[in-house]
C-alpha cells in the first residue's frame, strides 16, 4: 500500500471507532430518567448520539495517543468537548440565531421538541461537559483536571467559541475586513478545535513550552476548518452537509468566501493545511493521524 493509502485507512477507520465510541459513552452517561426531566435528557440525547464527524473528539484522542494517554481518559475529554460543540449548535441553529429547521439531516432540537427544551438541552450539555472534565475518571490528577476545566472554559466562553458567535452575529450588519473575519472565525471555530489539541496534550502531561508547534498545528486547521464550512456554505451538497447550505449570503454574512472569492479561499485553506502539517515535522509516525486529519479538513464534502 502506498503512503497516502496507509494514512486514508488510518482515518477511515479513526473515524468510524470515534463515532462509535463517542455515541456509546454519550449514550452511558445520559440515561433516561423517570421523572419530568425525561425530556431534557431526550432532547440532549437526540442531539448528542448519532450525528456528526466527531473531529473534536478524534483530534484530542489522536493527539492524547501520541503521549501514550489512556484511551478511555481521552475519550471522557473528547465528549466533554463534543457536549460543548453539540451545545454550541442546538444554540446556533435556534430562530433567534440563525434559524435552521435540519442538523445533522435530521430536525433541528427546537423543531423535534420545542425552543424552550432546545434552550435547555444546550444549557445541560455546557455544565455537563465540565462536570465531566471534573471527575477523578477522566484524570487521577487534581492538577490535569484543573488545566482542562480552564483550557475548555477559556475556549467555550467570551475569549472563544461564545465571543466568536457574538462577532458573527454583528458580521450581519458590519463590513468586517479580512482581518476581523480571521479573528472571528479563530474564535468561533478555532478556539474549540485549538482546545481539543491543547486538552490530549495536556492530558499526556506536556508542558505548556513543548505544545507550540501542536498549537500552530491547531491553528492552522482551525482557520482552514472554517474556510471549508463557508466555502461548503457556498458550494457544497445540501444532501451531503445535512443541514441547509447557501445561507450566508442570504443572511448578509462576510466570510472568507464572500471577502476572497471561492477560488483564494480554497487555495488559502490548502496553504492553511500545508502549514498545519509542517508544524509537526518533528514528530515521526505517531503524528500521522492528526497529518491525515489536516488534510481531510480541506477535502471534505460535509
Ligand atoms: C459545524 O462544525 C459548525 C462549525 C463550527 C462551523 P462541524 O462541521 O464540526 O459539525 P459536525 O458536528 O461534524 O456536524
Ligand atoms: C456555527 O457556525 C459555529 C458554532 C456553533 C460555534 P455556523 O453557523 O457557520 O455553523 P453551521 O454552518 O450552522 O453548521
Ligand atoms: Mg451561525
Ligand atoms: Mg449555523
Ligand atoms: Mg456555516
Amino acid at each position: 500500500m502506498t503512503s497516502t493509502g496507509v494514512s486514508d485507512s488510518l482515518l477511515a477507520d479513526g473515524l468510524v471507532r470515534i463515532a462509535r465510541d463517542v455515541d456509546e459513552t454519550f449514550d452511558q452517561l445520559l440515561p433516561l430518567p423517570q421523572d419530568p426531566r425525561a425530556r431534557l435528557i431526550e432532547a440532549m440525547r437526540y442531539a448528542c448520539i448519532g450525528g456528526g464527524k466527531r473531529l473534536r473528539p478524534l483530534l484530542l484522542t489522536a493527539t492524547a495517543e501520541m503521549f501514550g494517554v489512556d484511551r478511555d481518559a481521552a475519550l471522557r475529554a473528547g465528549v466533554a468537548i463534543e457536549a460543548i460543540h453539540v451545545y454550541s449548535l442546538i444554540h446556533d441553529d435556534l430562530p433567534c440565531m440563525d434559524d435552521d429547521a435540519l442538523r445533522h439531516g435530521k430536525p433541528t432540537v427546537h423543531r423535534a421538541f420545542d425552543e424552550a427544551t432546545a434552550v435547555l438541552a444546550g444549557d445541560a450539555l455546557h455544565a455537563f461537559a465540565f462536570e465531566l472534565l471534573a471527575d477523578p475518571e477522566t484524570s487521577g490528577d487534581p492538577f490535569t483536571r484543573i488545566e482542562l476545566v480552564a483550557t475548555l472554559g477559556q475556549a467555550s466562553g467570551f475569549q472563544g467559541m461564545a465571543g466568536g458567535q457574538m462577532m458573527d452575529m454583528m458580521a450581519e450588519e458590519s463590513a468586517f475586513d479580512l482581518q476581523t473575519i480571521t479573528r472571528l472565525q479563530q474564535l468561533k471555530t478555532g478556539a474549540l478545535l485549538g482546545a481539543s489539541v491543547e486538552m490530549g496534550a495536556i492530558l499526556g502531561r506536556i508542558p505548556p513550552e513543548g505544545r507550540t508547534n501542536l498549537r500552530g498545528y491547531a491553528r492552522d486547521i482551525g482557520l482552514a476548518f472554517q474556510i471549508v464550512d463557508d466555502l461548503l456554505d457556498h458550494e457544497g451538497d445540501e444532501e451531503a452537509a445535512g443541514k441547509a447550505l447557501r445561507k450566508d449570503a442570504v443572511q448578509g454574512k462576510q466570510t472568507f468566501v464572500s471577502l476572497l472569492g471561492p477560488e483564494r479561499a480554497r487555495s488559502q485553506a490548502q496553504m492553511l493545511v500545508d502549514q498545519a502539517v509542517a508544524q509537526l515535522a518533528s514528530h515521526g509516525v505517531e503524528a500521522d493521524l492528526l497529518r491525515a486529519l489536516a488534510r481531510y479538513i480541506v477535502e471534505r464534502n460535509h
